[in-house]
């Protein structure tokens, strides 16, 4: 089993992003899995123009900077891997403008005149299949903690499965990043006993992944576990809402 991650991150290897992943690939390396990660920070990546050559009869499907930066590499890496895990921090509300930029290259590698209807029944375009359908996790974080934060980039992944045809393995969202410390401050992850059960949960969805090509709904539910506990639905009511907020403003000036 091959995997390979492709975080989004700015802060590239260093980031919270990078750690989680590291999570994972824990448990997917003691279990056999060859696991990569690419930080695209550490890359140079240049940004689709548009510019339609690789629709054109002369260039068709080869972009213009197919030799001048790194992304014709990275695309190999995915090629040769099993799985994909798509990684990024929450800027904005949605995926990091590193991860979309390059997501939008693989326009370069699709014919859009070659139009056709997807697995899921939604009109499209052809696309490479062995590079923008492969089979992927999606991994978000984010220092929010309301479920809005990452409502936009969780559509985006879907949407992203359905019209690439690539199966979704596992969508795995952790959010609270600063509170407990980024996987940095150790004292601040001690206030917040239950990131040692997500982490815990991070490495098995890897052992997961490394075994069976795909992560349990049930581990999903352990990593995606809300690291303050309280229901969502009380999570929602301002009284407790301002009870957090005076916790969280003493935890992150601590
Ligand atoms: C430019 C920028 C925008 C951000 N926007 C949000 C946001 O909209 N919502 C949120 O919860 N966190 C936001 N964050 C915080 C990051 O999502 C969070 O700290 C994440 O863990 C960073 O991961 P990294 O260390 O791998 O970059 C933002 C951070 C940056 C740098």
């Amino acid at each position: 089993m091959k995997i390979v991650a492709i975080n989004g991150s700015h802060r590239g290897a260093a980031g919270y992003t990078q750690f989680l992943i590291d999570k994972i690939f824990a448990g997917a390396t003691e279990n056999g899995a060859i696991c990569e990660s690419i930080p695209l920070a550490r890359y140079k990546i240049e940004r689709c123009l548009g510019c339609n050559h690789c629709q054109s009869p002369n260039g068709i499907l080869k972009c213009i900077y197919n030799e001048k930066d790194d992304v014709a590499a990275i695309f190999k890496k995915i090629e040769e891997a099993d799985l994909v895990i798509y990684a990024s921090p929450v800027y904005i509300f949605n995926i990091s403008g590193l991860l979309k930029i390059f997501l939008e290259r693989f326009y370069g590698t699709s014919n859009v005149k070659d139009l056709k209807i997807t697995e899921s029944g939604l009109f499209f375009h052809h696309v490479n299949k062995s590079i923008n359908s492969k089979p992927f996790v999606a991994l978000i974080c984010s220092d929010n903690m309301e479920y809005k934060t990452i409502q936009t980039p969780i559509v985006y992944f879907k949407s992203f499965s359905q019209f690439l045809d690539a199966p979704l393995l596992g969508m795995i969202t952790c959010q609270g990043g600063t509170l407990t410390g980024h996987g940095k401050d150790k004292e601040k992850e001690k206030l917040f006993p239950r990131i040692y059960q997500v982490y815990e949960a991070l490495k098995q969805a890897g052992v997961e992944l490394a075994v069976q090509g795909k992560i349990t709904l049930s581990t999903q539910k352990q990593v995606n576990r809300q690291i303050i506990p309280i229901p969502r639905f009380l999570f929602g009511l301002k009284p407790i809402k301002k009870k957090i907020l005076q916790k969280a403003n003493e935890v992150r000036n601590a």
